[in-house]
Formats: structure tokens, C-alpha cells, sequence
């Protein structure tokens, strides 16, 4: 793809030499010499990079900016400011801007932000390409699966659907489909045409996840010199998707609760009420009752979540929904890469039914898309999967440096006596083993000094 290039520069010179220039190195180049022409030749031609001169006779290049932006956000802009103009080159980066030159430059900085902005055009209308096709094939993104666990997943989500408002904790290991479940519950419900809004609490440092629920009011602290709506707004209608919940700080808690409770916020540092109509979906990966047992949950709002829970059991015990998954995604990838596999072979089949599959279902899914990538054929063999699958030593070197398990064990013994100053009662315990039994492995291991101390 030829990458297009328009410049807007009132000086004709300008213009002229930049043209030759980009021509040379294989662009298409067109031309505007006011910001209304600029304009106009974006809305009719599209192209896919811009470099504006931010000082323009009609108009100021900030404001073209703008409006470029409004038309087509994926355009690249590239800004060129007068001598010492820092003001607009930050307020137009701040804009969305992808570089910025100063005059007087150089021809060749300018060809290098084109290609930098060439590449970066290249990048986001793939993401973009690739998240429009995410919702469309939302509806056709399945849930694999025929086990007593996923059977009743599914059958759960179709109640949730069917009630507009309730909200849904989902739990489960790593990698388990905890988000496919909350997009399945968006996707196939009532609330579909409105935003899926997830945010990961994990992810954000104590009060910016407050924030970034219920937004602020310009002004709210040093940095808010603009109000902000916050996702739970952006969401009104939809669903927002709590990931990794557990990880929400208590003040957070305490808010999230008070906002479910009366299904209305405030911004912080706002005094107006704001109603919205939006079902949350949380979910984790950690044992939430056992965070309220200890304090770091409260009790009350999780309750508010679980009005359902779904749980997503682990993959090793979903039996044949290994193969079914591992099938799946062999044809997946295979048409994703070109290649002709379509299923496992036999005994490929039996080491993914005894593997644990600490990863679950993503786990799954990588090792396929490697295998699948990498190798040929038809049928994918023990010999494509990686060796920890198997159990298979990464080397048929028997002298690589790693203790035995009796070694190991014999250190970890070692080390609680020595942490309990050689108190055998005390270290049985920490061990989780009899008295009598530590005793047995002391003399089989025969560990007899502890941090220079006899045992005792
Ligand atoms: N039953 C299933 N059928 C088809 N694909 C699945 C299934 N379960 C999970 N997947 C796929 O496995 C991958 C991991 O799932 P997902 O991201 O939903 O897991 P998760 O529980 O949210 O993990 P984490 O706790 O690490 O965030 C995704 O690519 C998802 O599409
Ligand atoms: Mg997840």
C-alpha cells in the first residue's frame, strides 16, 4: 500500500520542495495552502499521514487539528511549529498529534517522521480493523465445551440475560474464560448496542481506580483542570466489567457499594447526583470469601456482587473438553496460518488429557498457536508440543545441575529447624508432618546439626 501523504503550508515553496521530496521516496503527496482546503482534503481523499503547519491564514493548525481528528482519528498529523512556539507544539500533541518538527528543519527529519507516521498509520487501522471485527464476531465468539461445569455456565448465563440489572461475580483460576463469560453476558443480552466498559482493578494505584469509576470535576485535585466522566458514565446502559476485583482497595469498596446501593455517584470532588443504569460483572481469580474473612473484602459488597456467581472450574477437570478445546483452536490457528492441521494425534491427544494445564485454558490456546505456527502437517504430534507437556526432561543430559526432590526436601527440613532454633515440635508443624515423622526424615536424611546447634 502506497502511504498518502497531504501537507498544508501556506508557503509555496514549502510545498513545492516537500512534494519532490516525498515523491522521491515513493509517497503520494498532496497539497493544501489554507487549513479549509487542508480540510476539505481530508474528508474527500483520506489520507493517511498530515503534516500541518500550525501557523495558517485562514485559520490556527490547532483547531484544523481538532476537526482532523473528529473526521478521521487514525490519520497521523504531524506538526510543524514556529521557532520557539512550545505552547502549540504540546497542546497539539496533547491534541493527538503523532510528532512534531520546528522550524527551520531538516529534509530528512521530516522524511523520518513521515515514516514513523506511516508505520504508526499501519498499526492502528490494524487494531482498529481488529477490535471492529472483535464486536462484530462478538455473537459467534463460542463458549467450547460439554462438561457438567461448562454446561451449566452456559445455562447460567442465559438466566443472567435475561435480567437486566443483576450483577454477576465470576470466579475461577487463570485463564479459565473469566472475560469470555462477561462479554458472553454483555454480548447476548438486552444491553448489547450500549459500551462494555472493563477496567482492571489491579491495575491502578489506590484512589486513580475511584477516579477512573466515577470520574472527577475540573478542578477536583492539582491535575483536574478539566472535568472527566468517569467509565461507569461512559457505561450508562451497558455493562461495566470489574477484573480482578479483589484487588479494589477498601475506600474503593465502600463507594462501589454506596453507588450499587443507590444505583447513583458523584464525581469526585462533585456535588450533583448522577443516575446510571449499568449492570457490573466482577471477577477473580482469588477466594473473595476468604478476603472477607480476613478484612480485605467487605462482606456487604460482596454480597452486592454474587447476587449470581458463576464459577469457571479449572481445565484439568473438564475431561473431554480438552480435545474439543484443543481441536478448536488447532483449526483456528490452523486457518489463521495457512496450515493443514485439523486435529491431534493419538497419543498427542492422551498427554492433553493427563496434562494439569496449571493455565488453563490460555495455556492451552498458546501452545497450540505455537505448535500450529511452527510446525507442518497434518495431525499434531508429541514431537510439536513443548517438552513440559510430557514431563520430558528439556535435555537427555543426566547431569543437569538441579537437586532431587530428596535433596530439596532434605533442604527445606534444614531450613525450618534452623528458623525454629532446632524446636522439632515447632518445625513438624510449620512442615505440616507428625513429630515422629520429622523425626523418621531426619534420620533418613540424616540431618543431624542445625545452624551449629544440636537438634533437640
Ligand atoms: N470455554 C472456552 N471456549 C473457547 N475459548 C475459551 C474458553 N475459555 C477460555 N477461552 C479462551 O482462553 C483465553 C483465556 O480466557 P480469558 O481471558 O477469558 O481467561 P480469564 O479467566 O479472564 O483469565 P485471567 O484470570 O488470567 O484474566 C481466551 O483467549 C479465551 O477466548
Ligand atoms: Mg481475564
Amino acid at each position: 500500500m502506497k502511504i498518502s501523504v497531504l501537507v498544508v503550508d501556506d508557503e509555496l515553496l514549502i510545498r513545492k520542495s516537500l512534494s519532490k521530496v516525498l515523491r522521491a521516496r515513493g509517497y503520494a503527496v498532496e497539497t493544501a495552502s489554507t487549513g479549509a482546503e487542508g480540510l476539505e482534503r481530508v474528508t474527500a481523499e483520506r489520507p493517511q499521514v498530515m503534516i500541518l503547519d500550525m501557523r495558517l491564514p485562514d485559520t490556527d493548525g490547532l483547531s484544523v487539528l481538532r476537526r482532523v481528528r473528529q473526521v478521521d482519528p487514525l490519520i497521523q498529523v504531524i506538526v510543524i511549529t514556529a521557532f520557539g512556539d512550545v505552547q502549540s507544539a504540546v497542546e497539539a500533541m496533547k491534541l493527538g498529534a503523532c510528532d512534531f518538527l520546528r522550524k527551520p528543519y531538516e529534509m530528512e527529519d521530516i522524511v523520518l517522521a513521515v515514516e514513523a507516521a506511516g508505520k504508526q498509520f499501519r498499526q492502528a487501522t490494524e487494531l482498529d480493523l481488529y477490535r471492529r471485527k472483535a464486536w462484530k464476531n462478538f455473537s459467534g465468539e463460542e463458549i467450547i465445551g460439554r462438561s457438567p461445569g461448562i454446561t451449566e455456565v452456559r445455562q447460567l448465563i442465559d438466566k443472567v440475560v435475561r435480567s437486566q440489572a443483576t450483577s454477576v461475580l465470576i470466579t475461577g483460576e487463570s485463564g479459565t474464560g473469566k472475560e469470555l463469560v462477561a462479554r458472553a453476558i454483555h454480548y447476548r443480552g438486552d444491553r448489547a448496542q450500549a459500551p462494555l466498559m472493563e477496567v482492571n482493578c489491579s491495575s491502578f494505584h489506590e484512589n486513580l481506580l475511584e477516579n477512573e469509576l466515577f470520574g472527577h470535576e475540573k478542578g477536583a485535585f492539582t491535575d483536574a483542570s478539566e472535568a472527566k466522566k468517569g467509565l461507569v458514565e461512559l457505561c450508562d446502559g451497558g455493562t461495566l466489567f470489574l477484573d480482578e476485583v479483589a484487588d479494589m482497595v477498601l475506600p474503593t469498596q465502600a463507594k462501589l457499594l454506596r453507588f450499587i446501593d443507590q444505583r447513583q455517584f458523584k464525581r469526585v470532588g462533585g456535588a450533583q447526583d448522577i443516575s446510571v443504569d449499568i449492570r457490573i460483572v466482577a471477577a477473580t481469580n482469588r477466594d473473595l470469601e476468604a478476603d472477607v474473612r480476613t478484612g480485605r473484602f467487605r462482606g456487604d459488597l460482596y454480597f452486592r456482587l454474587k447476587v449470581v456467581s458463576i464459577h469457571l472450574p479449572p481445565l484439568h477437570e473438564r475431561g473431554d473438553d480438552i480435545l474439543l478445546l484443543a481441536r478448536h483452536f488447532t483449526r483456528e490457528f490452523s486457518r489463521k496460518f495457512q496450515k493443514r492441521f485439523d486435529d491431534l494425534s493419538a497419543p498427542a491427544q492422551q498427554l492433553f488429557a493427563s496434562y494439569r494445564w496449571p493455565g488453563n485454558v490460555r495455556e492451552l490456546r498458546n501452545v497450540i498457536e505455537r505448535a500450529v505456527l511452527l510446525e507442518d502437517g497434518e495431525r499434531l504430534e508429541v514431537e510439536h508440543l513443548p517438552p513440559e507437556l510430557a514431563g520430558r526432561r528439556v535435555s537427555s543430559d543426566d547431569s543437569i545441575p538441579l537437586p532431587t526432590l530428596a535433596q530439596m526436601e532434605a533442604d527445606h527440613i534444614s531450613e525450618v529447624l534452623r528458623l525454629t532454633a532446632g524446636n522439632k515440635s515447632r518445625a513438624a508443624r510449620v512442615l505440616g508432618i507428625s513429630r515422629q515423622g520429622l523425626i523418621e526424615k531426619l534420620r533418613r536424611f540424616r540431618i543431624e546439626e542445625v545452624g551449629g546447634r544440636q537438634v533437640s
